[in-house]
C-alpha cells in the first residue's frame, strides 16, 4: 500500500488507457498523482475515482507536444503539491500507415506528440526533479520500437523513446535522476481496440501466454520502476509483452 508513499507523480496522457491505470495504483500506492491530459472531462473522471478512494490527484491540462504546456504543468505541480519526484511520459498516438502512404505530416505529428513529448517531459520536469533529490522517469516506447512489425512514423517514434532513456539515463545517472523505459506490446486500451481487428486477431495469436495485455499489467511494470525498490535500475527497459518478442 505504500510503495510510493511520500511522493508525487506526473503522467502524461493519464486520462484513459495504461496512464489512467497507473494514475489510480500509484495512488493506491501512497502517491500525490497529477492526472494531465488533452481531454479535462476524461481526466476529472480519473481524479474523481482517486479522490473519492481517499486518494489525493488533481488534473492539469497537458498537450505534451506543447513546451509552454509543459512548464506551465511542472510550475502547477509544484504550486499544488511543492515538489515532483516521478515522471511517467506515457502520451502516445498511433497513425497506422504503411510507408507510401505515411505524409510529411503524419510523420511530423506522431514524432511530435511521442518522441519530441517524451524529450520535453524529461527536459521541463529535470530541474524539479533534481530538487527533490531522487527521481524516476518512465517512459513508455513500445515493442514496435525493437521489432520491424508495425508502422514507420510509430515504430520510430518509439525506437528514439528508446534511445532518449538510455542517454538521458547516463547523462544523470550520478545526480539521482534514474530513466528507463517500458516496452509493451498489445495492451487493452483505447488505442489497442482501434486496431484493424483482423490485424490484431493475427498478433493475439502469436503471444506466447495466449492473452493480450491488460493496463494494469504495465502498471506494476511502471510502478516498480517509479519506485525506490528499483534504485540500482536505470537506462534499461522492461519489456511487457506476453513474452511476443522472445520467440
Ligand atoms: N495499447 C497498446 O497495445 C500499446 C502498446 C505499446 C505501447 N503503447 C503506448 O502506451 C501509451 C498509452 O497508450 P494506451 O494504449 O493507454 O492508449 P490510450 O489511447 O488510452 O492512451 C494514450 C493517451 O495519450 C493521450 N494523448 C494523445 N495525444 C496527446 C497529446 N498531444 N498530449 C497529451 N496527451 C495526449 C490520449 O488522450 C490518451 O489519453 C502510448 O504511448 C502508446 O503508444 C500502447
Amino acid at each position: 500500500m505504500n510503495r510510493l508513499s511520500g511522493k508525487v507523480a506526473l503522467i502524461s496522457g493519464s486520462t484513459s488507457g495504461m496512464g489512467a491505470e497507473e494514475a489510480k495504483l500509484f495512488a493506491i500506492e501512497g502517491a500525490k498523482v497529477v492526472v494531465t491530459g488533452i481531454s479535462k472531462e476524461q481526466g476529472l473522471k480519473v481524479v474523481d475515482e482517486i479522490n473519492s478512494r481517499g486518494g489525493e490527484s488533481l488534473f492539469i491540462k497537458l498537450d505534451v507536444s506543447s513546451e509552454d504546456d509543459w512548464i506551465a504543468a511542472i510550475q502547477a505541480t509544484q504550486k499544488s503539491f511543492g515538489k515532483l519526484n516521478i515522471l511517467i511520459n506515457n502520451a502516445g498516438v498511433i497513425e497506422r500507415h504503411s510507408l507510401n502512404s505515411t505524409t510529411v505530416l503524419t510523420w511530423k505529428r506522431v514524432m511530435e506528440i511521442n518522441s519530441m513529448g517524451a524529450f520535453l517531459g524529461c527536459k521541463t520536469a529535470m530541474p524539479v526533479l533534481l530538487k527533490a533529490g531522487l527521481g524516476s522517469i518512465v517512459n513508455i516506447a513500445s515493442i514496435s520500437g525493437m521489432v520491424g512489425v508495425g508502422y514507420p512514423a510509430y515504430n520510430a517514434s518509439k525506437g528514439a523513446i528508446r534511445a532518449l532513456t538510455k542517454i538521458v539515463a547516463m547523462e544523470y545517472a550520478q545526480m539521482g535522476i534514474r530513466v528507463n523505459c517500458i516496452n509493451p506490446g498489445s495492451i487493452e486500451t483505447p488505442m489497442f481496440d482501434t486496431a484493424e481487428t483482423e490485424v490484431a486477431a493475427q498478433r493475439v495469436g502469436r503471444i506466447p501466454m495466449g492473452r493480450v495485455g491488460q493496463p494494469i499489467d504495465v502498471a506494476f511494470g511502471a510502478l516498480f520502476l517509479a519506485s525506490d525498490e528499483s534504485s540500482f535500475i536505470t537506462g534499461t527497459e522492461l519489456v511487457i509483452d506476453g513474452g511476443l518478442t522472445a520467440c
